[in-house]
């Protein structure tokens, strides 16, 4: 991996954040700029990091604005890494030309002393059975590692940075830097709803965000935890941790047989609370280890082997569990516009990443803008963690709105040369309207093409600049991207859409920049864009702004002109793997892969006979 610093880089880098600083400075409060001086430097570095649980990685703030949002996954390409993110610091400091004496606060999203008395509650709470707690397959996302987490921050720390002073490192609660995203948010006032697998003290926390202030109104049990709920059903089904959403694409297959019976797992209370069902679960108990009663098995059937067929008892559970979750969500939504009836809402937290829900939440509740980061996972606790203690701690008012996903490393031309040239293949390279055209003609024709541009996104979806595009006229392409990309086929593809056409063809009324929403497909334009309808009629969409995007946004543009329709199929650059970093990354993948052509940079290089 080369990650050479470029100077042009950093500079655009600068000026784009320079102007967005004035831009906020025009709505919000002047105290922003304080900032600057902190410390006696020209910039506050906090660094906000995690490891010893799954989506290590780290986060850089300079003055309240993210430069870097970095996941080691991409690094070692292991899938959701609980490793020291010792490769993305290393690439960081690389590009921004820093040292460990540079940094001014370390930030980590989880608080050890609500972690450790939560810990303890849990093992003590329900013995001896809750003993099993302790076994580490009983919560396959975390290291037990986990509550020695600054131990084992500075002892990485240590290794890699010998005896140099480390900075001071700052615990944030796990909920609090979750909700901290609102800081980057386009509200300035908003209701923030956390919902995940859990955090340090719960899973699910409801939060008033005005300004730079966040104040938590209310916590839900650390056990009563919806996003724990579909993790276990997940694995009931025979799919692994991680696999929600698949889980979820899977449950518009299926009928509504066990839907009375599964809303038996979840009480509603008064006041958006909600309790999970202890005649059907014992998670409180054991974990993932044995997290089902016999119950539960006697009511919903046996779990599902990996290599067993699925069958309509598999898709008709996984419905129930998808209806289940939205209900569940609405009435904590519902309940939470009550007590703050306010026009916005910043969902967050592993469970905002179900984008049904989401469309639903925006459809059924007072809600009229939902708004959910691109980084809801625990992918975006550390750049939470290092928001909250800028905003909330430190007390410095908003200096930044989060407008597009792209803060991962970039590549030089010549190291794509050096990429494409290692594997023999032959490239041209393009001016961009030349570009534009050529990848609009090979769309339109068929064609299949991997999209390799400027800085990888950050969280989990690929969002136009480490992409596998297609035409979403074409109702055979599914199948061609469903061997490429090696993946169940009920699954999927997102449509990308400029974000002037999206209401046009989606029944949504906002923009939805980072494919949070799955809204229902407009019935007079199915027939249009068949391979980007999911079986449901909804389509999990991605609206593509000029100015987030302006090259993703003219490649759709002209394919809106070539064909009249300004819709790109959009699956991310990767085969059961990390999304693709590097171009090396992306060249093994695209010879590896039945895709035509691969677009990289400026370049552009064909397989023969296509
Ligand atoms: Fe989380």
């Amino acid at each position: 991996m080369c990650c050479a610093p470029s100077n042009t880089w950093k500079q655009a880098l600068r000026t784009s954040k320079a102007k967005r600083v004035r831009n906020i400075l025009g709505r919000s409060s002047a105290s922003v700029l304080a900032a600057g001086n902190v410390n006696g430097k020209a910039e506050l570095k906090i660094l906000g990091i995690v490891t010893e649980t799954h989506d290590a990685g780290l986060a850089l703030l300079e003055d309240g604005v993210p430069v870097l949002v970095l996941e080691e996954e991409r690094f070692n390409r292991q899938k959701h890494t609980q490793e020291f993110p010792r490769l993305s610091l290393e690439a960081a400091f690389a590009q921004m030309r820093l040292g460990i004496r540079d940094i001014d606060v370390i930030t980590t999203p989880w608080d050890m002393r609500a972690l450790r008395r939560t810990s303890a509650n849990a093992v003590l709470g329900s013995l001896p059975w809750s003993l099993s707690l302790l076994w580490p397959g009983a919560h396959a996302a975390q290291d037990s590692g986990i509550v020695l987490l600054p131990f084992w921050l500075k002892f990485n720390l240590r290794c890699m940075f010998g005896r140099a002073a480390l900075p001071k490192l700052v615990q944030v609660g796990h909920h609090d830097a979750h909700a901290a995203i609102f800081f980057a948010s386009p509200f300035y006032e908003a209701a923030v709803l956390v919902m995940d697998g859990y955090g340090d003290q719960s899973a699910t926390s409801a939060y008033i965000g005005a300004g730079n202030r966040l104040e938590c109104r209310w916590r839900g049990g650390f056990f009563d935890s919806l996003g724990m709920l579909y993790t276990l059903v997940t694995q009931h089904l025979g799919f692994q941790t991680f696999q929600e959403g698949t889980v979820m694409a899977l449950a518009a297959c299926g009928g509504d047989t066990y839907v009375t019976k599964f809303k038996e797992l979840v009480s509603l209370d008064d006041g958006g609370q909600f309790r999970l069902n202890r005649d059907y679960l014992r998670h409180d108990r054991c974990g993932q280890l044995w997290p089902f009663t016999r119950k539960f098995v006697d009511t919903f059937g046996p779990p599902r082997g990996h290599d067993e067929p699925i069958t309509d008892r598999h898709r008709d559970l996984a419905f129930a569990l998808q209806v289940c979750t939205e209900e569940t969500v609405l009435h904590v939504v519902r309940a939470l516009s009550e007590v703050h009836p306010s026009r916005n809402l910043c969902l967050t937290g592993g469970v905002a990443l179900n984008c049904v829900a989401n469309a639903r939440i925006l459809r059924d509740s007072d809600y009229e803008r939902v708004w959910v980061p691109p980084c809801a996972s625990d992918c975006g606790a550390p750049l939470g963690s290092a928001l909250w203690h800028y905003h909330q701690t430190l007390g410095y008012g908003r200096s930044f709105e989060l407008t597009h996903p792209y803060y991962g490393v970039e590549y030089s031309d010549a190291e794509i040369v050096d990429s494409l040239e290692a594997a023999g293949l032959l490239y041209q390279r393009l001016e961009e309207p030349a570009l534009m055209s050529q990848i609009a003609r090979e769309l339109a024709r068929g064609r299949i093409v991997g999209w390799f541009q400027g800085r990888f996104e950050m969280g989990p979806r690929a969002l136009g600049n480490r992409s596998i595009l297609a035409d979403p006229r074409d109702p055979q392409i599914k199948d061609r991207l469903t061997c490429i990309k090696r993946r169940e086929p009920f699954r999927p593809f997102a449509p990308a859409v400029l974000v002037e056409h999206a209401a046009e063809f989606f029944e949504i009324e906002q923009p939805d920049p980072y494919m949070t929403m799955a809204p229902r497909v407009r019935p007079e334009k199915v027939q249009i864009i068949p391979a980007a309808v999911h079986v449901d009629g909804t389509a999990r969409i991605q609206t593509i702004d000029r100015l987030a995007n302006p090259r993703y946004y003219g490649l759709i543009e002209e394919f809106g002109r070539l064909t009249g329709v300004p819709i790109i199929l959009n699956t991310s650059f990767n085969q059961q793997e990390p999304i693709v970093m590097t171009p090396a990354d992306a060249v093994a993948c695209y010879l590896n892969s039945g895709m035509d052509a691969l677009a990289i940079g400026n370049f552009l290089s064909k397989k023969t006979g296509t």
